[in-house]
């Protein structure tokens, strides 16, 4: 009798059986089974094999300290996301999350209350404050927010002519009534990196790049779960058809118009006309396994 694919994928599982981690024995298990039935499912073909390959090695050359092609392929196919809502089931009204992407870098600016993020930015002033509160609305005072956006012309620092340079981002630290308040520029929607493999998977399926504006928080506290999380602009166009899949309706936020002076605005350099969005963050308690 000759040798069949499913004989193959019996053997191979059967030498998984030795494996001592029973975590990485269930993973690769089921990895190894998911794998080979696509494989079978779809009828691949060497050239198809071929392609694949390319693609991946394609993927990793792609990436660098500053690209993580690999997140973007891990974004774009929702899969981030599906880790994220595996990950942290919150109830309770604590606020929900979303992915992290790839634009995060450490050693931001540690910002008073209602400092700049965007020094260097010509777009439209907008503040974003609210509180940092847990499940009960309490404020929660010393609340970290790690904040990132890209600049009114959807670039992330990291992509700009000057990448080494720190800018569109900023630490916060609430004060004891939970506060805190981040002057920047409202978020534009901006194309995820589509010169490399993922921008042409996305051309292949008839997708668009597209995200839309949103500004990147992490917020933690002790003895508190830290959330990853966005806030939307509620007035863009590719909120129903984010690239990676990353929107939820909780985290979306109205930016309103000002039109006339205001001298709270003023205090912080801000003159007509600007944007204002109100968020407040809700953690809940850490869990100790
Ligand atoms: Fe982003």
């Amino acid at each position: 009798m000759s040798t069949s694919a499913a004989d193959i994928t019996a053997e191979v599982l059967r030498r998984l059986e030795t494996t001592p981690d029973p975590r990485l024995r269930r993973i690769m298990t089921s990895l190894v089974r998911h794998l080979h039935g696509f494989v079978a499912d779809v009828e691949l073909t060497e050239a198809e094999w071929f392609e694949a390959i390319r693609f991946l090695t394609e993927t990793g050359q792609m990436c660098s300290d500053r690209r993580q092609e690999f997140i973007l392929l891990s974004d774009t196919l929702g899969v981030s996301m599906v880790v994220d809502l595996i990950n942290h089931r919150r109830g309770g009204g604590a606020t929900e999350s979303t992915v992290f992407g790839p634009f995060h870098r450490e050693g931001a600016p540690h910002l008073p209350f209602g400092g700049n993020i965007a020094a260097h930015d010509g777009g439209p002033p907008a503040f974003v404050e609210g509180r940092v509160l847990d499940l009960e609305g309490r404020p929660i005072g010393g609340a970290r927010l790690d904040v990132w956006q890209t600049n009114s012309a959807g670039l992330y620092d990291s992509q700009t002519d000057t990448p080494d340079d720190l800018h569109m981002r900023g630490v916060f630290t609430t004060g004891p009534d939970g506060r805190f308040r981040v002057r920047t520029v409202r978020p534009v929607h901006y194309q995820i990196p589509s010169d490399g493999p993922v921008g042409g998977m996305l051309r292949a399926t008839g997708r668009h790049p597209w995200r839309p504006a949103h500004i990147h928080f992490v917020v933690s506290a002790d003895g508190f779960e830290p959330v990853t999380t966005h806030i939307f602009d509620a007035g863009d166009p590719y909120l129903a058809s984010d690239a990676v899949f990353a929107v939820k309706p909780s985290l979306v936020a109205t930016f309103v118009e000002h039109a006339t002076r205001d001298a709270d605005a003023e205090r912080f350099g801000v003159t007509p006309p600007f944007w204002t969005a109100t968020f407040d963050f809700v953690l809940q308690a850490a869990t100790h396994a």
